[in-house]
């Protein structure tokens, strides 16, 4: 029997923590025990009632605009009790985010297993994303279990002096998350797309959020996206606002009012599949969606300057399409006239997994965990 605590608190740790947890919650081996800090408060929510988890702990920190120093130091002092009262033998985070770094330093501090889930990714730029690049090297430094998505993953683990024997290549859990969600029934008529009339327009789903955009960056990127929904008329553009106020303040301004240019609310993330399931082309900076465009077959453009997930561009899904206005423009303009560069992007390919990750992390940590 061993006791694993899992923390999670932004939407896409949920995501792709859910299938893991709910593994766990079920297997007769694990006391299994959540604790969500709600870095993340209606994102996280939607997913949570999604995927039927409910929280053995609600640490509640979300506050407007709230600093990542005032996130690190709430998820800290609400952590502390947890860890103590629940002794877990192996506390598992995700990913890249502050509630995964401050969560790995808590459990650090009580001399915890930590179990880091989608390790080794890597920008090797200090700022860049920012702050999620750090928080992967710092949390990497703590961890006891690597749960590596893919072979370069754990090489760029390995070249840091990793221990090969902590490191499991393992696939990536948002490919099971994914490939779980997208078999479930859905009606648009019901749900919040109701109000488009997609037609027989071609539909552009944008999302946008990193800090390292916001501003000037940002701006370029939703000019683009207004420059090609006037340069070409059958074209349908949805966007759900991340609720970052300073995402949606810019995102007000610039793209307010564009001729079929969709403004909406975050979605929840079975429709979100659905849209992503339906769409001609993606332009996001989101690191998740850059996992699950390709397995659906979706061309991408990526809003960044550089990325931590290079397999898709290798495999020819993914194309790093920067944050200046006119180069994200050219990208998209080539995708919309020129049919056989489409057609190349536009095939299913999935260097992430198979969908059996979390199967495997689960027997992963049921092995070794007891022994260490
Ligand atoms: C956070 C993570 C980022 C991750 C992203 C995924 C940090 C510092 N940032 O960025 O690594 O890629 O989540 O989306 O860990 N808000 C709400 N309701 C919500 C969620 C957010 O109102 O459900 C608003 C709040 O005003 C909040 C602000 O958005 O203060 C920013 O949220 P925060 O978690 O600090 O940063 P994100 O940009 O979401
Ligand atoms: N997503 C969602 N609803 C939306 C936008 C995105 O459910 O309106 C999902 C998306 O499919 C992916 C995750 O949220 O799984 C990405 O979250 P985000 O972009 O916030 O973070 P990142 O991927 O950059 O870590």
């Amino acid at each position: 029997m061993i006791k694993v605590l899992t923390v999670f608190g932004t939407r896409p740790e949920a995501i792709k923590m859910a299938p893991l947890v709910r593994l766990l919650d079920a297997d007769k081996e694990v006391r299994s025990v959540l604790c969500v800090t709600a870095q993340h408060r209606e994102m996280l929510d939607g997913v949570l009632e999604l995927f039927a988890l409910t929280p053995d702990y609600d640490l509640n920190i979300m506050r407007p605009n709230q600093s990542i120093g005032a996130i690190t130091a709430n998820v800290l002092a609400g952590l502390e009790g947890v860890i103590e009262r629940e002794t877990p033998d192996v506390l598992l985070v995700h990913g890249d985010t502050t509630t995964t770094f401050a969560a790995a330093l808590a459990g650090f501090y009580r001399m915890c297993k930590i179990g880091h889930v989608e390790a080794g990714l890597r920008t090797h730029d200090k700022y860049s994303p920012y702050p999620e690049e750090m928080n992967r090297v710092l949390t990497g430094r703590l961890a006891d279990f690597h749960f590596a998505p893919t072979p370069r993953n754990r090489d760029n683990l390995l070249r840091e002096g990793v221990d090969e024997s902590k490191v499991f290549v393992t696939g990536n859990t948002v490919i099971d998350a994914l490939l779980e969600v997208a078999r479930r029934p859905y009606r648009f008529a019901e749900g919040p797309l109701a109000t488009i009339d997609f037609g027989t327009r071609r539909l552009i789903t944008v999302t946008c959020h990193r800090r390292e955009n916001l501003g000037e960056n940002m701006t370029a990127i939703f000019s683009a996206v207004r420059d090609i929904a006037d340069a070409f008329a059958d074209v349908e553009i949805v966007y759900p606002v991340h609720l970052n106020p300073r995402v949606r303040a810019t995102a007000d301004e610039t793209l307010r009012g564009a001729a079929r240019v969709h403004l909406i609310e975050p979605l929840g993330y079975l429709p979100f599949v659905k849209l992503m399931s339906m769409s001609h082309l993606i332009i996001t900076d989101s690191g998740g969606m850059q996992e699950e465009a390709p397995a659906l077959g979706k061309p991408v453009l990526v809003v960044r300057k550089e990325t931590e997930r290079p397999e898709a561009i290798e495999a020819g899904t993914v194309r790093l399409a920067g944050v200046r206005r006119e180069e994200l423009f050219a990208h998209a303009s080539e995708l919309l006239t020129d049919r056989a560069a489409y057609e190349k992007m536009a095939k299913a390919v999935n260097p992430y997994g198979d969908g059996r990750a979390s199967r495997r992390i689960a027997d992963i940590l049921k092995e070794r965990a007891a022994r260490v």
